[in-house]
Order: structure tokens, then C-alpha cells, then sequence
């Protein structure tokens, strides 16, 4: 084990915390409030920011998709260049909050705004950002990391730079309350594969990052089978600071990491516009059983101590229950999405991570182009 871990995004969690914003944003600063499609309009969280925002000087940027897109938030770096506004709410889910840490890079940034995506440019540099979280799910709010989506070519890519994780987020637990069905269960599902992703690799001895990480997957594993009592309090509150804890680098710290889940889910939502979390589920238990050799060791344990498992073949045995746990929350394991037939949807797949360079994935680099054939043979639904 060896690691610097800082995180260093101010946290103001609980009912009635939007008003922080009033104190975490300098007095004196030009901000760019950056929302999605008006959800916040309807449920009184746009009226909050502005209530707290009364005493700063301030401008809107609205209609981020769900996967934000370069062609939007170039509009919004276009808005923030002419107006030399210095500071970024962003009010949202992990689309509103991505789209705006790529507009933070791209506006200290000359030249074009994907270079950001393909490594062209290293962003060392950005507008500070802070976040009001609407929907637990990305663990965006406090972490560097960011996918963008081009529209023109269905590239969706990833990128991480210190520079743009948020320096506050407020996660009031109340803005939960206008979330459809759907979307809580992406919450849900998005967490517990962002845990398994930095948990189901090699055995690494790492007691806190195992302990924590199970902890976190009990949570979730519980508040999916209270999916039906998720009208309270402590229901929303508890989903809303696991999410955030899934992702924030700490059950990462020092041990190997997987994310070839989400590299595949993310061409699934480019080319058929799947939801992320369900992208995952789609990919994961193919993956895992595919990886099996690899992740055998650390699937018992899950399924130990996780799912209380014991006997023989447990680590299947997990696969099974974690299918079992999507399906309870009404969420597929099968690709549908496609409109042609499963031959040319895997092609097309396998085409799109052949261009983005996603060709040795997981932690162990084993996931080659073949790898991932056999897992999306697995996935797809004939
Ligand atoms: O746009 P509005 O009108 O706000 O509606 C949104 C959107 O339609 C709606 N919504 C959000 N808060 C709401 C609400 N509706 C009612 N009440 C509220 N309080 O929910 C819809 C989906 O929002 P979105 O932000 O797209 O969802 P999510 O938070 O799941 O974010 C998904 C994006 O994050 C990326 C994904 O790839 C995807 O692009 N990810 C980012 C990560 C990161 N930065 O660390 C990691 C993740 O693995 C993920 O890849
Ligand atoms: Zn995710």
C-alpha cells in the first residue's frame, strides 16, 4: 500500500444547507450558475440558489444533457470568456456537474475544447467550481473526474484533473424529493458498481478500503430492498452520502483499480443512448464472469460478506445475487437497446473501443478486444 490521498472538496451535508453557497462563493466573484433541462426550476432548488446567491453578481447557463456534450458546453465557455465570469455553480446531477468541470478547463484553454478529452491538453488549469448535488449517483461533486460526450462522432470519454474537482458541495438530501423512480435506482446502482470497481480486483490486504467499501455495499444492498419506503428522511440521507463516499478516492487509495465496466458501458450510452448506471449493469456480471480467474478471490469475499454466502461456488453464487439485486430494482442485465441485429451491435461496440484506445482494459490490462467480445456475447440480448 502506497498512496497520497487529500481530498479536498468542502462538504456542507443536511437539510437547509443550499444557503451555504451564500459564504463558500467569494463575495466579490463573477459566477456562471450551470443547470440541466429545469428540473431545478421546478422543484424550488433554482429559487434557493438564487436566495443565496442575492448578495453576488451572477449569470445562468441552462439546458446540459443527461451525458453533457462539448457541443453544449462550448456555449457556456463561449459565456464565460465574453463575460469574464470567474466562478461556476453547478446545479445538478453528474451531467450538469461533468459539463461544467469541462467548460472550468476549457475556459482557460485556446484551443479546441476536445483536446481536453483526447490528452491533447493537460489541464493544469481551470475556473474554481463549487456544486449543489440533485442526484446522488456520480460521486462527481467531490472527485476530479469528468465524462464528456462528443455528439458529431458518439465519442464519450473520461478525463481527471485536480484542477477541476469542486472546491464545496452541498448535498441536501431534501432535493431528492422530485427525483423519478428511475433515476434513484440509477443512484443506487451507479454507487454500488463504482464500489465494485475499485474493490473486485486482486486480493491486496487493504482492511480499511475492503472494510469501508463493504460497508458501503451493505448500505446500498439495504436501501434497495427498502426501495418501497424511500419517502424519508433517512432514507435520502443515507442513499445521498454513500453515493458521495463510493467515489470520492478513499476505497481507491492504494489498491488496483478495475473501470473496465464503465469503459464498455460508456459505448453502450454513446451509440444507444442506454442510462449510465444501467450501462453498467449491463456489462458487469458478463465482465465478472469472464474475469473470473482474475476476481475470484475478491467475489467470495463480496459474496461473504456482503451477501452473508457461504458453501461452495460462491463467487458465482455473487454474480448471481448481484443480478438478482438489479433485477429487484427492475434494472436489466441485458443489452435491448440495440436496433440491429446482436452480430452488428457487437461490432459496432467493438469498433468504438478499438478507436477510443480501449484495448487492454481492467486491472490487470486483460481485457483485450477479444475479452471484450466474448463479455459482449454474453451481454447482448439476441
Ligand atoms: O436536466 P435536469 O432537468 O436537471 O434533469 C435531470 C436529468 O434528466 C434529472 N434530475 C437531476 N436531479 C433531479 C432531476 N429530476 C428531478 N429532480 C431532481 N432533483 O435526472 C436526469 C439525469 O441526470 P444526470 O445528471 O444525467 O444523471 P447522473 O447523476 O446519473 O449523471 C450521469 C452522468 O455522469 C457520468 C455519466 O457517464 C453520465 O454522463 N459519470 C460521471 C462520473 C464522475 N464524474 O466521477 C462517474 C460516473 O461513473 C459516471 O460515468
Ligand atoms: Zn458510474
Amino acid at each position: 500500500m502506497k498512496f497520497s490521498y487529500v481530498n479536498h472538496t468542502q462538504i456542507h451535508f443536511g437539510q437547509g444547507q443550499i444557503q451555504a453557497i451564500a459564504q463558500a462563493i467569494p463575495a466579490d466573484s463573477k459566477v456562471l450558475v450551470i443547470y440541466g433541462g429545469g428540473s431545478i426550476k421546478r422543484n424550488g432548488v433554482y429559487d434557493q440558489v438564487a436566495e443565496a446567491l442575492k448578495e453576488h453578481q451572477w449569470t445562468e447557463f441552462s439546458g446540459v444533457e443527461p451525458n453533457p456534450t462539448k457541443e453544449t458546453m462550448d456555449k457556456a465557455v463561449a459565456l464565460i470568456k465574453e463575460q469574464d465570469l470567474d466562478f461556476i455553480l453547478a446545479v445538478g446531477g453528474g451531467s450538469v456537474i461533468d459539463g461544467s468541470k469541462f467548460a472550468a478547463a476549457a475556459a482557460k484553454y485556446e484551443g479546441d475544447s476536445w483536446d481536453i478529452m483526447t490528452g491533447v491538453h493537460q489541464v493544469a488549469e481551470a475556473v474554481p467550481l463549487g456544486v449543489v448535488l440533485t442526484l446522488p449517483a456520480t460521486g462527481s461533486e467531490s472527485n476530479p473526474a469528468a465524462v464528456v460526450t462528443k455528439a458529431a462522432t458518439h465519442d464519450k470519454l473520461p478525463f481527471f484533473a485536480d484542477a477541476v474537482q469542486p472546491k464545496f458541495a452541498v448535498l441536501d438530501p431534501d432535493v431528492m424529493k422530485t427525483l423519478p423512480e428511475r433515476q434513484l435506482v440509477n443512484g443506487i446502482v451507479d454507487a454500488w458498481v463504482h464500489i465494485c470497481e475499485q474493490y473486485l480486483t486482486s486480493p491486496a490486504g487493504a482492511m480499511v478500503q475492503d472494510g469501508y467499501a463493504e460497508a458501503l455495499l451493505k448500505n446500498l444492498r439495504v436501501l434497495g430492498g427498502k426501495f418501497d419506503q424511500r419517502d424519508n428522511d433517512e432514507w435520502r440521507a443515507n442513499l445521498m452520502w454513500t453515493a458521495n463516499q463510493a467515489l470520492n478516492g478513499l476505497i481507491g487509495a492504494g489498491v488496483s483499480q478495475d473501470w473496465a465496466t464503465h469503459m464498455i458501458g460508456h459505448e453502450l450510452t454513446a451509440l444507444y443512448g442506454v442510462d449510465h448506471a444501467r450501462s453498467l449493469a449491463i456489462v458487469q456480471p458478463s465482465l465478472l464472469r469472464n474475469q473470473m480467474n482474475f476476481k475470484q478471490a475478491k467475489l467470495e469475499q463480496l459474496g461473504r460478506n456482503v451477501f452473508g454466502l457461504s458453501g461452495d461456488d460462491v463467487a458465482e453464487q455473487t454474480i448471481v445475487e448481484m443480478e438478482l439485486f438489479y433485477h429487484s430494482l427492475q434494472v436489466a442485465t441485458q443489452l435491448t437497446e440495440h436496433q440491429t441485429d446482436k452480430a452488428s451491435a457487437i461490432d459496432a461496440i467493438i469498433d468504438q473501443l478499438e478507436s477510443h484506445g480501449m484495448v487492454e482494459l481492467g486491472e490487470n490490462q486483460a481485457i483485450t478486444l477479444k475479452e471484450s467480445r466474448e463479455i459482449l456475447e454474453m451481454a447482448v440480448a439476441d
